[in-house]
């Protein structure tokens, strides 16, 4: 489109959704191939959007158009547009494209005017076409638009981002180095912020929040004292619109030459540059694009005449709609702000996920000295319960560091409730969980074990070492360990402090929650290899590969992975199926496999149905699809709880966890001033179990 950068999004998912409606594609280049028509226009079919999931970048192309910039250039793209009866466009683009969308919207009864004196159209086909409907999408890596929590990209490039910073954290742990990176983010700093969260950065420059001044020798302080702790790499990132006080900017080399001059550290500066751009979208944002893409739809078949144009945003976990130039007004706002050093106002523009992961950032970047420190006198123990999963260590880290700055003592417990019970309870300090955010599993380590059976020496160890409250970060195994500590709340004292939970499972099975930590991570998972799968053999004969994904009863993998790596179909547990629906998904299969279509994905929940094993349904279609297609099968087994865990878990784990123990500080606070209320019985339970959204399992005591 015709906006500042017009670069290709990691996007395609759009548009699979069959709806009664006829669908073009405006191939070439965006605006220019709706300016020059012809053969740029052309209608889309279910075939010819089928594998564009997996591809990066843009299928259908995209650039700056300048002919759409002129009254001439739009007059020409309206002519195409009414000669094949387009009255509605969804536009995927940065602010740029979506205000130019939202002019063409402004002219087009004009625009017609102007066709119909001139003798292109006629007065009927003017008067049929009388209203275009416009609804946006944002596609941008740097989610720098105001509205929406994410932009269509932006979690790809910090699957980019994030893993570059590994692979430099893998390699030069060996040897003292200081690594500056600079990402790309236009005058926006959220992947800055988000990749230094997600790779516990020293360091992160970003234009929202200037350094206040004397920054360079806090700056070159924090590094020494990282190297006085024994760490040998340190990570500065640095925003591409990185700005000081005065609106300067402040480059990689400045911060080279200022570590260099004050610390003769060995230091390296990386751009990444177009990388951040390229590569296969991650699992999130094909998700996202999909589930946009299906609420554009929807928008554009409700609008009348009068509706204005409309963008399409996430909000929480929720796609809505926005008006679409109030949004692009607020984001104009932000860079106002910023030019006018309104810095603190910037921020807030920005929106609500921006402004928690600063504040995030804050608490746990700055290790304050001890005279500093509240001193609460409380004991916090934190462990991890039911199988591992990818974010679990972001999550510990996350606790054990802002407990620390809100003055407790923090105590890790090893291998879940066996350990807590065995007393395998030691105090963690702020340095022992450096570097925690990126790794993968669980280093306390986790175990399925519940306590029931155990109660009576976990209360005793409770007591030995006057825990006052219980951070628990695991599946459904913690979910009901807690139940379990609090039934027991009547016999032992011990138990009557404040506990929470924190999901963090891959089988996103927590009653309450929409998300748990790690389920990104193995939905990555699930969409590369599928994306593997799907590639290998490729040239071969028509092939259906049947793929069995975890989750226990739980059929968020399977269908959310069947969503993002578009498979044929999907069997799970909540949605019970007998062999009629096998036959007629089998025959569908048989049928699309006719046509140019040369692969097909079914896959299984792991527990889906007791008897239809995958083994049944892989001879099923086996036998169903001779002389067809033939079929694999694949157990996609333990990978998926494994691995370096998504930017999306290390953040949203470090998130949470944060909250959780703010949560817990807010209570003991609340405790020690007297003002919870303590009965015979020393407990009640909060009932508010089924609507709290995030943390779960609230207990006040
Ligand atoms: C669930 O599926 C796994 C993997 O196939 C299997 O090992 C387990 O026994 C199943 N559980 C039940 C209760 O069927
Ligand atoms: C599976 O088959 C067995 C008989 O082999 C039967 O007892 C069982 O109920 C079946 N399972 C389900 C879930 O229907």
């Amino acid at each position: 489109g015709p906006g500042v950068r017009g670069g290709p999004r990691g996007g395609n998912a759009i548009s699979k959704e069959g709806v009664n409606m006829q669908i073009c594609l405006v191939r070439s280049q965006g605006y220019q191939g709706m300016v020059d028509g012809g053969d740029n226009i052309k209608e889309a079919s279910w075939e010819s959007v089928s594998s564009m999931l997996q591809v990066g970048g843009t299928v259908i192309g995209s650039a700056r158009c300048k002919d759409f910039r002129t009254h001439e250039g739009r007059l020409d793209a309206a002519l195409n547009l009414v000669q094949r009866g387009i009255t509605n466009l969804c536009v995927i683009g940065g602010d740029g494209s979506l205000t130019g969308a939202n002019l063409f919207r402004e002219e087009w009864s004009g625009l017609l005017d102007e066709l119909v004196q001139s003798g292109q159209i006629s007065e009927e086909a003017a008067q049929t076409h009388s209203a275009l409907h416009i609804v946006g999408m944002v596609g941008s890596i740097d989610n720098d638009f105001c509205g929406t929590d994410m932009t269509i990209g932006t979690d790809s490039a910090l699957h980019r981002i994030i893993e570059v910073v590994d692979a430099i954290m893998t390699t030069a742990q060996s040897h003292q180095r200081t690594f500056v990176l600079e990402v790309m983010g236009r005058h926006c700093g959220y992947l800055a912020l988000v990749s230094a969260l997600a790779c516990g950065a020293d360091w992160v420059l970003i234009p929202e929040m200037p350094p206040k001044d004397g920054w360079e020798e806090q700056m070159c302080h924090k590094l020494s004292e990282n190297r006085a702790d024994k760490k040998r790499l340190n990570i500065i990132i640095v925003a591409e619109g990185a700005i000081d006080q005065n609106n300067k900017p402040i480059t990689t080399d400045l911060i080279k030459d200022l570590v260099v001059r004050c610390l003769g550290f060995d230091t390296r500066v990386t751009i990444l540059g177009h990388v951040q751009r390229g590569g296969t979208p991650s699992a999130f944002d094909r998700i996202l694009a999909s589930r946009m893409g299906v609420e554009a739809v929807l928008a554009l078949l409700e609008a009348s005449p009068g509706t204005p144009a409309c963008v399409v945003s996430l909000c929480g976990n929720q796609a809505v709609r926005l008006p679409l130039m109030e949004c692009v007004q607020m984001t104009q706002e932000v860079q106002k702000a910023m030019d006018e050093k309104r810095f603190e106002e910037a921020v807030k523009l920005r929106g609500r996920s921006f402004e928690n992961n600063l504040n995030t950032y804050k608490l746990l970047s700055h290790r304050k000295i001890d005279t500093e420190l509240p001193h609460s006198s409380f004991n916090v123990a934190v462990l991890n319960v039911g199988a591992p999963a990818a974010g679990m260590n972001a999550a510990v880290r996350s606790a054990v560091r802002v407990g620390i700055t809100e003055g407790h003592t923090l105590f890790a417990v090893n291998d879940g409730f066996e350990g807590f019970y065995k007393g395998q309870i030691k105090e963690i300090n702020w340095g022992d969980v450096g570097g925690w955010t990126g790794q993968g599993g669980s280093l306390l380590g986790t175990k399925r074990t519940l306590p029931a059976k155990h109660i009576d020496k976990i209360a005793e160890q409770m007591k030995i070492h006057n825990i006052n409250a219980l951070l628990v970060i695991g599946g459904f195994e913690a979910y009901l360990g807690l139940l379990e500590l609090q039934a027991a709340r009547s016999k032992h004292a011990e138990l009557c402090v404040p506990m929470v939970m924190v999901p963090a499972t891959v089988s996103n099975n927590i009653p309450g929650s929409d998300l748990s930590i790690g389920a990104d991570t193995a939905l990555n998972a699930i969409t590369d290899t599928c994306d593997r799968i799907k590639q290998s053999a490729s040239g071969t004969k028509r092939r259906v590969f049947i793929i069995e994904t975890m989750g226990g009863y739980c059929g968020y993998l399977a269908t959310v992975g069947g969503l993002a790596a578009g498979a044929d179909a999907a069997y799970i547990y909540e949605e019970p199926f007998d062999i009629r629906d096998l036959q007629s998904n089998v025959e569908h299969l048989t049928e699309k496999m006719k046509t140019s279509i040369q692969r097909g994905l079914v896959l299984r929940n792991e527990n889906c149905s007791e008897n239809y094993t995958t083994d049944f349904i892989y001879q099923l279609y086996s036998e169903e699809g001779k002389g067809v297609f033939d079929c694999r099968k694949n157990i996609l087994g333990h990978m998926q709880q494994g691995g370096a865990p998504s930017p999306f878990d290390r953040n949203f784990g470090t998130k949470i966890a944060a909250k959780a123990m703010q949560w817990i500080s807010k209570k003991l606070k609340e405790c020690s001033l007297g003002l919870c209320e303590v009965r015979t019985d020393f407990c009640y339970k909060s009932n508010r179990k089924h609507t709290y959204s995030t943390l779960l399992q609230e207990i006040k005591c």
